[in-house]
């Protein structure tokens, strides 16, 4: 098994983990959605890619985000009743753009609706939501570094307060850039942050962009010299961006740090900026669908490595060693569940320690102090078996299981 962190940052492996949530939750989001609304749904993407790119050594492809929505729409739109879900891909290079097109081709053959826009983000945004109208979008921003949209553009169109249809944004917020910018930062004689010298280029206005100016420079400088951990820095300084963008627009968000372990190194740090109260809920356990499908690409990857060449497939000794990594990887699934269930369980005690009686703690609105370390790790299923070990031992009421459909809804209450 390859258990280096670098190895996952791979842009393959990347690629499988981005679109396992993005995909996971984009069906979350047409469903808790679409169900009260007629009209179309979009799903946005607004840094495309090409739709297809060979990732590793072995040259196999890899569907680019467009691909994982179009294939989500044409699901949804096999349906016994049918969803229109409509795409958006804006992408700045013209050679991507043009392969986008291409790519993109069969799905729009076979009825459904999608075009590419070539540019920058911030130009085409307002073409598409003249197009969307007053319907529900899902925005994915997943730029390289921190080139993403800029908070204007945030507050001023995507979570434009006033809208009647939702509209939601997920973006992959690269902390490690942002601490990096910080790096290059330091207090000058008043006290005031300046870039270091001898520094060009540097990326830090790409930061100031996304913040909407320099007052990050000073909360990241702040905050490195209180924890001396300048990613520490960084996610303070996106926590308060988040800050912002709920009191200018009304979106609250859900950052959920994608991890191997509880413990392990941060790899991704995917936001969600929403106003529907099951987003947050629906996010975290379409985060950990994510993850999981995630390992098993992985042992899949290692196994399909690990099986001796030449021998041809199907020899004792392959066999052998399929069995044992699919018993293998069961098993580690099984620890971490189990892990994850007992530290929902203390997370749940401690939430209604102080409570009275037949008070309670609703789902949606407590999941990150429900999952805890488990955020992205652990979803639904989880909650469901911490919940059911806690009636069963006599502490909480047990959970409505005739409405498990909309379980975010519900409080745990206290006996
Ligand atoms: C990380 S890649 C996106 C990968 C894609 N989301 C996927 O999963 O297949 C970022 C893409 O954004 C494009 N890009 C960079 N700056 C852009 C901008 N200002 N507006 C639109 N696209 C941009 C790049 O050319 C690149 O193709």
């Amino acid at each position: 098994m390859v258990n280096n962190d670098d190895f996952f940052k791979g842009k393959k492996p990347a690629a499988v983990l981005k679109h396992a949530v993005f995909t996971s939750y984009a069906y979350a989001f047409c469903s808790m959605i679409g169900s009260g609304h007629t009209g179309p749904l979009w799903l946005v993407d607004g840094y495309a890619g090409p739709g297809k790119y060979d990732a590793d050594a072995d040259g196999a492809q890899v569907n680019g985000s467009p691909i994982v929505a179009l294939t989500l729409a044409a699901k949804q739109r096999s349906f016994a009743t049918p969803r229109d879900v409509r795409c958006a891909f804006i992408e700045a290079n013209q050679a991507y753009a043009l392969a986008l097109s291409e790519n993109i081709k069969p799905f729009v053959d076979e009825g459904l609706r999608a075009d590419v826009y070539q540019g920058d983000v911030a130009e085409h945004l307002p073409t598409v939501w003249s197009r969307a109208v007053n319907n529900p979008v899902l925005t994915f921003i997943d730029p390289f570094g921190v080139s993403a949209v800029s908070k204007d553009v945030m507050t001023g169109t995507l979570l434009k307060p006033g809208r009647t249809a939702p509209s939601e944004v997920l973006v992959n917020i690269n902390v490690e850039a942002i601490s990096r910018h910080g790096g290059y930062l330091q207090w000058d004689s008043h006290h005031d942050p300046e870039i270091r010298r001898g520094l060009k280029p540097h990326g830090v206005e790409l930061s100031d962009a996304f913040f909407g100016g320099e007052w990050w420079r000073r909360a990241f400088l702040e905050a490195r010299d209180r924890t001396g951990d300048a990613s520490a820095a960084a996610i303070e300084v996106v926590d308060a961006y988040r800050v912002m963008i709920k009191e200018e627009t009304g979106a609250s968000s859900l950052a959920v740090p994608i991890r191997r372990s509880p413990t392990g190194a941060m790899l991704f740090h995917f936001t969600l900026f929403f106003t529907h109260p099951a987003a947050a809920y629906k996010f975290a356990d379409s985060a950990s669908k994510g993850t999981e499908k995630w390992r098993e690409a992985f042992r899949r990857k290692d196994l399909e490595e690990a099986l001796s060449p030449g021998n041809g497939q199907g020899t004792l000794f392959d066999d052998d060693l399929r069995e044992f990594s699919e018993k293998d990887a069961k098993l580690r699934e099984d620890q971490l569940q189990a892990a994850a269930i007992a530290h929902i369980e203390g997370n749940i005690s401690a939430l209604i320690a102080p409570m009275q009686s037949g008070h309670g703690v609703q789902l949606a609105p407590n999941i990150e102090r429900l999952v805890g370390a488990y955020l992205s790790l652990a979803g639904e299923p989880a909650i469901r078996r911490a919940w059911d070990n806690l009636a069963d031992a006599g502490l909480v009421r047990a959970r409505d299981k005739s409405k498990s459909r909309s379980m975010w809804k519900q409080y745990i209450v206290k006996r």
